[in-house]
């Protein structure tokens, strides 16, 4: 018997969630909270970790699974959530069958407890081990302990005397319910002494749950030690059982990432406004402006400038990357000097390359724009490769779409593209032509040529004051008197207008 050994309890319901989706597979800072626990847990306990899965399984599991954690972890059915005690006592078999014969200790973590820190573990674990106890527990003094488990001592009130037990929530009564020093759900418990006590429990309580909290109780009634860590700051132990406590675990989790970027180099003009999610990573020198959102895994390179109302997700930028304001980016790779927006709303798959522009009101959908090149007004470009220095007039649109399919639009390097062209994909263009403004384009264009492909410009002359007059002849007489004074100097039309002049 060896080692650490690490259980992460994830079969709850979650019920004051009052969610569809069960509790641990809730996003904080963009993460599903299970895997800030189960991570933590690989740090210390590598291949040794069991989670215990049982509501919504086949999510819990798929979540792991799509980790591809290295080295895996072996994951627990609890068919039936009969406590945490029961959870625990069932990854009995996955230790014993494992390589390496079962752990000396064990570290038990809940599956909803997401900002907890390796330091705080590790201060348990050096506790644990040079008190010789057998169980360890974390504890937090809190101003409203309402819903944890109340630390019972042996001087009630200070954190100093032996302690006794845990008691749950519902079950404290009196002057237990007062007390503010809570159970934060993590344990260091001995090998030896772990399954043989979890044998021993009772469901004798309001939930008749099977407690892993009863340990404590057992193992004080043998003469053993148990020993308790208390918190520095009691908001890490915080326990997410409502969306209350996930909007706050969100807050602080989101303070703490501000705070980790800005002590790499990062500005922030203002982080309380900063949505960033935990996977994000963001170079030196990088300016957020107020009200950026950064999502999933998007990386920023250096010397950024991300002005306000802008999101980023998934997504990968370049250094010396200017994303103007009120800008949406998903699934994009935004390449060195590139400049976008404001209002630019790139959809999955755009590429931007290096030191190319995307204006105002540009939509990119699965499409490339070549080094250098420019797309600056009120475009739509969908399905398209663009070569290097190409212009992209206003208002350009790839028709990419036949109702049924979609299809791509091409375009060489150093293309001129007119305002106002209309591209009827699929269709090439090659490199070096020019398109005049207000073309729809439909077949093939060649290299260095001229496509116009618009309706041939007629100019009829005198027609407009024809038509004035006209039109004053036939008004009713009231208008045609105030039109007559209006306009005394006009010179009178002679004959009737027609649209053919
Ligand atoms: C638990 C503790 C309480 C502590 C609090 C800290 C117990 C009995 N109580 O209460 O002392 O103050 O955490 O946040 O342990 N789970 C299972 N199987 C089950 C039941 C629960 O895997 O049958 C998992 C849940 O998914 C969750 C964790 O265990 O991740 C804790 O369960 P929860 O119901 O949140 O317990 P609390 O009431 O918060
Ligand atoms: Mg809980």
């Amino acid at each position: 018997m060896g080692g650490i050994g690490a259980i992460v309890m994830a079969a709850g319901l979650g019920k004051r969630m009052r969610s569809k989706v069960a509790k641990v597979l809730h996003p904080v800072a963009g993460r599903p909270m299970l895997l800030y626990p189960v991570h933590l847990a690989q740090r210390f306990a590598r291949d040794a970790v069991a989670v215990v899965v049982g509501h919504q399984a086949k999510s819990v599991r798929a979540l792991l699974e799509a980790q591809g954690l290295q080295p895996p972890v072996m994951v627990v059915d609890q068919a039936q959530q009969r406590g945490t005690g029961h959870a625990v006592l069932l990854t009995r078999s996955a230790f014993t069958r494992r390589r390496g014969g079962p752990p000396g200790t064990y570290v038990i973590l809940n599956g909803d407890t997401p900002l907890l820190q390796d330091a705080t573990l590790r201060d348990l674990l050096r506790l644990h081990a040079a008190q010789r106890a057998t169980v360890t527990i974390l504890t937090a003094v809190l101003a409203d302990p309402t819903g944890y488990g109340r630390v019972v001592r042996e001087r009630p009130g200070t954190s100093e005397g032996r302690v006794l037990e845990i008691i749950e929530d519902r079950d404290a009564r009196g002057s237990e319910a007062s007390l503010r020093e809570i159970n934060v759900g993590t344990y260091a418990v001995d090998g030896a002494f772990l399954f043989e006590a979890l044998d021993k429990l009772q469901p004798r309580n309001a939930q008749r749950e099977y407690y892993l909290t009863d340990i404590v109780a057992l193992a004080v009634e043998r003469g053993l030690r148990v020993s308790a860590l208390t918190l520095q700051n009691p908001k890490e132990g915080l326990g997410i059982n409502s969306r209350q406590h996930l909007a706050a675990a969100e807050g602080l989790l989101r303070k703490r990432i501000c705070d980790q970027w800005m002590a790499a180099g990062v500005t922030m003009r203002d982080p309380s406004s900063a949505v960033i999610d935990v996977d994000v990573k963001i170079g030196r020198d990088t300016v957020l402006h107020r009200d950026v959102t950064l999502e999933g895994r998007t990386t920023l390179g250096e010397d950024c400038v991300i002005r306000s109302g802008t999101r980023i997700t998934e997504s990968l930028l370049g250094s010396r990357v200017v994303v103007e304001d009120c800008c949406v980016i998903r699934e994009s790779h935004l390449h060195d000097d590139t400049r976008i927006g404001p209002f630019a709303h790139l959809r999955p798959g755009s590429v931007v390359r290096r030191s190319a522009k995307v204006g105002n009101f540009v939509e990119m959908k699965k499409a490339d724009l070549g080094e250098g090149s420019k797309a600056n007004h009120l475009s739509y470009l969908g399905d398209s490769r663009i070569g290097e220095r190409v212009n992209i007039g206003a208002g350009t649109i790839t028709c990419n779409y036949d109702g049924a399919h979609k299809h791509e639009t091409v375009i060489g390097d150093e293309v001129f593209v007119g305002s106002d062209t209309q591209f009827i994909a699929p269709v090439k263009v090659g490199r070096g032509a020019i398109i005049a403004a207000g073309s729809t384009i439909s077949q093939e264009v060649p290299a260095n040529s001229l496509a116009i492909a618009r309706a041939p410009q007629v100019n009829r002359d005198g027609w407009a004051s024809r038509r004035r007059a006209l039109v004053d002849r036939n008004a009713p007489a009231s208008k045609k008197r105030a039109g007559a004074r209006k306009k005394s100097g006009r010179r009178k039309a002679g004959r009737k207008l027609s649209m053919r002049g």
